[in-house]
């Protein structure tokens, strides 16, 4: 039986118009270590919006014939040549039934399965067996539509702190999805967390979950109570989803004052104390600016970005972490959403604005059977 299904496609055209539409494609029967999903669940993620919109403008959006288009500034197409004229499948991951196995996969067959690797705003999604993971018996495709890009990056920022050899982290738009796994994962093994947000409400829901260290960014001391809560921590690395801006700079000053206060001596190179801020996000997509001189020459401002942090830290890790999710699937890594909307849903325009906005606690989750 061959299955048919919609796929939702971002197309950036040489004039600079970006194009979202719902493609029909047909999936060949799979080969014997293949499966066809059918996609149930799916969220929409910060980065999938960075593929389904890429650098388009949101206010330039119109309909056209059941498709959606964008404008992109000229200036912003240099840096898009690799996916021009392109219809791009979009969705990172995603859950949903086996319909269809290869000889070699019929153990599959009919069980609720996730998958992450892209295309996963679609119907149907044909996808290596050894590629899913089977959902425990209690699961929905909901619960396990999110299992791999925020939990996975969670655990990564804490393993990343191990092997780097640091002992505590500042996190930045804490209140997100990913922030609240983190502070979980924290409570849970013992990680001292700076929380750093911009809202009276964001903070509450941090300590809710039992944060000790919540710090609003938009407060006139914020500076002031930064340098003591790393004081107090002993943070010396940072996780940033920001990214513009000068809030990065602000958290690599605060741990070098924090280091300066231990010193017993001036220096003026500044302390030895070694501090990493790594950018692992674009909320903001202005410049990241550095004030160095205020942070010694102890540091390091790097990307961080989660496949190439699996590749690096190997399939035991990858094992350990995937057997964690699973376990604490309801608990630490649930993930709430504020809407389920169908894949045609998806293309309407207020719904996209409203997405687009990335709001706290406004997560969207598509169920292509809602039409
Ligand atoms: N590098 C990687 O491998 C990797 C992997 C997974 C996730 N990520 C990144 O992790 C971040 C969080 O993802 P998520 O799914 O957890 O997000 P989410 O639940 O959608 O939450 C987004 C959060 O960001 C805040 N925010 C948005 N724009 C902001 C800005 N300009 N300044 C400060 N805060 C801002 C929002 O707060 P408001 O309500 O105040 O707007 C909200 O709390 C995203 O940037 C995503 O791209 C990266």
């Amino acid at each position: 039986m061959t299955f048919t299904g919609r796929e939702l496609r971002s197309t950036l055209h040489e004039d600079g118009t970006l194009r979202l539409s719902l493609e029909q494609v047909s999936y060949p029967d799979p080969a014997a270590d293949e499966v066809i999903v059918r996609i149930e669940a799916a969220p929409i993620n910060p980065s999938d919006l960075g593929l389904l919109l890429g650098p388009a403008q949101v206010d330039t959006l119109r309909e056209e014939g059941g498709a959606l288009l964008f404008d992109v500034p000229r200036g912003r197409l240099s840096s898009m040549k690799a996916r021009l004229g392109q219809a791009m499948p979009v969705g990172n991951e995603g859950a949903g039934t086996v319909v269809a196995a290869g000889a070699e996969a019929g153990a599959l067959m009919g069980k609720r399965v996730a998958a992450i690797g892209g295309a996963m705003f679609a119907d149907y999604r044909l996808l290596k067996a050894r590629d899913v993971v089977e959902l425990p018996a209690d699961a929905s495709a909901a619960d396990g539509a999110a299992i791999f890009v925020n939990p996975l990056t969670a655990l990564g920022f804490v393993e990343t702190m191990r092997r780097d050899g640091h002992s505590a982290i500042v996190h930045t738009a804490a209140a997100s999805n990913l922030g609240q796994m983190l502070q979980k994962i924290c409570l849970a093994d013992g990680v001292p967390l700076v929380n750093i947000v911009r809202s009276e409400e964001q903070a509450q829901i941090l300590r809710d979950l039992g944060a000790t260290h919540v710090l609003n960014s938009r407060d006139e001391d914020f500076r002031a109570r930064l340098v003591d809560a790393v004081a107090e921590t002993g943070a010396t690395i940072a996780f940033d989803a920001i990214g513009g801006g000068t809030l990065g700079s602000d958290i690599l000053q605060a741990m070098e004052a924090a280091a300066v206060r231990q010193m017993a001596e001036y220096s003026r190179y500044g302390s030895e104390q070694f501090k990493q801020l790594y950018i692992y996000g674009a909320l903001d997509l202005a410049p990241t600016s550095l004030n160095r001189l205020a942070f010694g020459f102890q540091w390091s401002v790097s990307g961080w970005l989660l496949m190439p942090f699996l590749r690096r830290a190997g399939m035991e890790t990858l094992g350990a972490m995937r057997k964690r999710i699973l376990a604490e699937l309801k608990t630490t890594f649930a993930s709430r959403y504020t809407r389920t909307i169908g894949l045609a849903e998806a293309l309407q325009p207020e719904v996209l604005r409203a997405y687009e906005r990335k709001a706290t606690g406004e997560k969207f989750l598509i169920d292509p059977s809602l039409g």
